[in-house]
């Protein structure tokens, strides 16, 4: 079944975005091949840049969302999927992980004075996507049970930005403490990883 993912950042200011989806075993493993998200333009493009995957709202200057508003950027509102960045297949009832980076909003809490915290992930899920879908009709609407708004989809999870073990590397006290607590065991997939996503 074809799934549309969308992943929200709660906190404004949050320039972090899906870099990677990957099926996860009974063991807790990530497992199968990667997918993307709509439209993925990869980091090691030479002409990459944050905008082109980044997508802030209000889209206007006004303080507040609009109704018109759209749940995605104008490239990643249709299964923009390339060959070398495709959709992630998964069977029904699956877990999968979505992976972002924390771009400092975690190890370097001092570079967004005006947060509280790094915030909360919504995931809302669709078998039946819309090109105009707006944040409005969306979030905070759509309910676990698919019985929000128009009814189309559902709010699958809502999870902490932070899972408590999350860092980039930087000489902040937070990354220097958690790269000494959860040492990445798997240094050449980590590495992978990175050179994948940086
Ligand atoms: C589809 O996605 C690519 C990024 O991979 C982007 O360059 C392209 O403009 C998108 N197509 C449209 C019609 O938005
Ligand atoms: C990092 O430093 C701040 C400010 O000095 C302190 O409040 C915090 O507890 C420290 N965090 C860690 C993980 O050492």
């Amino acid at each position: 079944m074809y799934l549309c993912l969308y992943f929200l950042v709660a906190t404004a200011l949050a320039h972090s975005w899906v870099e990677r989806l990957m099926v996860i075993d009974t063991s807790g493993k990530m497992t199968g091949q990667p997918g993307y998200i709509r439209g993925t333009v990869t980091r090691l493009d030479p002409l990459f840049n944050d905008f082109q995957m980044q997508h802030l709202l209000p889209a206007t200057n006004e303080n507040e969302v609009s109704e018109s508003d759209r749940m995605c950027k104008n490239s990643q509102t249709f299964g923009n999927y390339s060959t070398t960045l495709p959709a992630l297949w998964a069977k029904p009832g699956s877990y999968i992980a979505l992976q972002h980076q924390e771009n400092g909003h975690v190890t370097l809490p001092e570079n967004s004075p005006q947060k509280e915290s790094s915030g909360m992930i919504y995931i809302y899920g669709t078998s039946n996507p819309s090109e105009d879908d707006t944040l409005r009709s969306i979030h905070r609407v759509w309910d676990c049970n698919g019985r929000g708004g128009d009814g189309r989809g559902r709010l699958l999870a809502v999870r902490p930005f932070d899972d408590g073990q999350c860092y980039q590397i930087n000489n902040g006290n937070i990354s220097r403490s958690r790269q000494a607590a959860y040492p990445k065991k798997k240094l050449l997939i980590h590495q992978r990883l990175l050179y994948h996503l940086l």
